[in-house]
């Protein structure tokens, strides 16, 4: 009942089971009217031939001269469990032995005598009343007299096929079993893979019913490795996306409040101070003007920063893809970070392969990209220099940006193109960072086909480097 229920609802499974219930029936159906066919034809041929042998001795061994007396001959046949029959010319029994049912010899017809007595064989099946079945043969017995052969008279011999229809029955019998078997087997097959593939199925179906719902913790608990398995596994993963995104929102939110409240408390405050005159000089008074001008810019860059941001995420940028001078645009970087370089003492260098510095982008958002990069290398470096480099390999154009700044360690590495991410809180702050150039840089990268990459030494340095693919390209001169 369960396995029957479980089927029902199984409906790829029920498909499945009856396609293979059907196979089994059509194959079996097939098999076995061609093995029944073969028995039954084999059978009955080797049955005539035996009768036909028996009746071409028993009909030798009539003719005279030599003919041993009637009463022996039906002895014999009495031996080999057949009934013979002498008829005469007028289809008169003469003598006969064998089964009682056959002494009416209503399987004796005038015709077929008449065959018999001009020299033929006669082969006929014949069906008792009791329904017993007969082969029967019927030869002439020839009388060799001056060289002339004369009928004189006509030799039935009958064996019953009841051995061989007993074992037609019984071969019967075995192929209805096994046929009964089989299709038991095809229904355990059946529900086997109702199991196997629609119950996992189902599953799958309630778990993402469930996701889409917001119960996001749901996972499934099926671990195969087929194509099934990798379904579940991939919707485990989408669970497992879903959470951490909305974790992630969650935070972003959480992040986006608190970096809005820092500067709106300073602008509150130092705005009341001024309002309120609760200064005592000029300078002090211009001081907090330079605050709240700081704090007012900062604010503005965060917002442009985040509106970049939504509207990449959202996939609303629209880029101006041309093919693009990358030496070009990185002097116009260089050009732009040169003043604060030198303001802290830093040496910025450039290393540029300009022969193969075309890539297909978009000029602006790169010239972005890598003043995001130089802007953080001057910001986290206290002393020493900042070096740029643009070159290429087989595959593609690649573009470094290395200082010998504080660092980040390893650990911290993975996240710095997260959102909001900031090695150390209060430092960057001070700086002046709110965490979100490197995921834009990373994010209009990533939008014009190219990668980026982080490496560095905890006191000694970082390098980004940003990869693009090396295409066929008309644009080099
Ligand atoms: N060249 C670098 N050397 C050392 N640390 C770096 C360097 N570049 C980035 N970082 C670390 O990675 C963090 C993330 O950098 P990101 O550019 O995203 O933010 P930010 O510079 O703090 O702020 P924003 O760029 O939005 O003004 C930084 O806060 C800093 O801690
Ligand atoms: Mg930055």
């Amino acid at each position: 009942m369960q396995m029957v229920r479980t089927m029902l609802k199984n409906k790829v499974g029920m498909k499945l089971g009856f396609v293979i219930i059907a196979v089994f029936i059509v194959v079996l159906s097939i098999l076995g009217v061609t093995i029944d066919r073969m028995f039954s034809n084999f059978y009955t041929s080797d049955m005539s031939t035996e009768v036909d042998e028996l009746a071409t001795h028993f009909a030798m061994m009539a003719q005279p001269p030599d003919a041993p007396t009637e009463q022996m001959l039906l002895k014999f046949a009495d031996f080999s469990n057949v009934s013979i029959f002498y008829v005469n010319k007028d289809g008169k029994v003469q003598d006969y032995s064998g089964e009682e049912e056959l002494a009416e010899a209503s399987f004796i017809h005038q015709g077929d005598i008449k065959t018999i007595f001009s020299g033929q064989t006669i082969r006929l099946k014949y069906e008792a009343a009791s329904g017993n079945r007969y082969f029967v043969t019927a030869k002439p017995i020839v009388k060799e007299q001056a060289g002339e052969s004369q009928v004189m008279s006509a030799l039935y011999v009958l064996s019953s096929s009841k051995h061989m229809d007993d074992s037609v029955v019984a071969m019967r019998r075995l192929l209805v079993l096994s046929g009964i078997g089989a299709f038991l087997l095809a229904l355990g097959i059946t529900w086997i893979v109702a199991h196997l593939l629609s119950r996992p199925l189902l599953q799958m179906q309630q778990a993402t019913r469930k996701i889409a719902v917001g119960e996001l913790e749901t996972r499934l608990n099926i671990s195969r490795d087929d194509e099934i398995g990798s379904l579940a596994a991939a919707i485990n993963n989408l669970a497992e996306d879903l959470q951490n995104y909305r974790d992630t929102r969650q935070e972003f939110f959480a992040n986006i409040s608190h970096e809005l409240r820092t500067p709106i408390t300073y602008l509150e405050g130092y705005s009341k101070v001024i309002k309120e005159r609760l200064y005592s000089t000029e300078e002090e008074r211009d001081q907090y003007l330079d605050v709240l001008h700081q704090e007012a810019k900062r604010l503005q860059h965060l917002v442009d920063d985040l509106f970049e941001l939504s509207k990449m995420e959202e996939g609303k940028i629209s880029l101006s893809l041309e093919w693009i001078d990358l030496a070009e645009v990185i002097d116009n970087a260089v050009h732009k970070v040169q003043l604060k370089a030198s303001d802290k003492g830093l040496a910025l260098s450039t290393k540029l392969n300009r022969r193969t510095s075309w890539v297909y982008g978009d000029g602006l958002r790169m010239e972005q990209v890598i003043l995001n990069l130089l802007e953080n290398s001057v910001r986290y470096t206290e002393q020493g220099e900042i070096s740029i480099m643009l070159d290429q390999t087989d595959s593609y154009v690649f573009v470094k940006v290395k200082d010998t700044g504080i660092g980040i360690a390893a650990e911290e590495l993975p996240y710095v193109f997260e959102r909001f991410y900031r090695v150390e809180k209060s430092r960057s702050r001070q700086h002046g960072g709110s965490g979100l150039g490197l995921s834009i840089a990373k994010k209009l990268v990533e939008l014009q086909g190219g990668e980026i990459f982080v490496n560095s030494r905890l006191g000694q340095g970082t390098t980004f480097e940003i990869r693009f693919k090396q295409e066929e390209q008309g644009g080099s001169t």
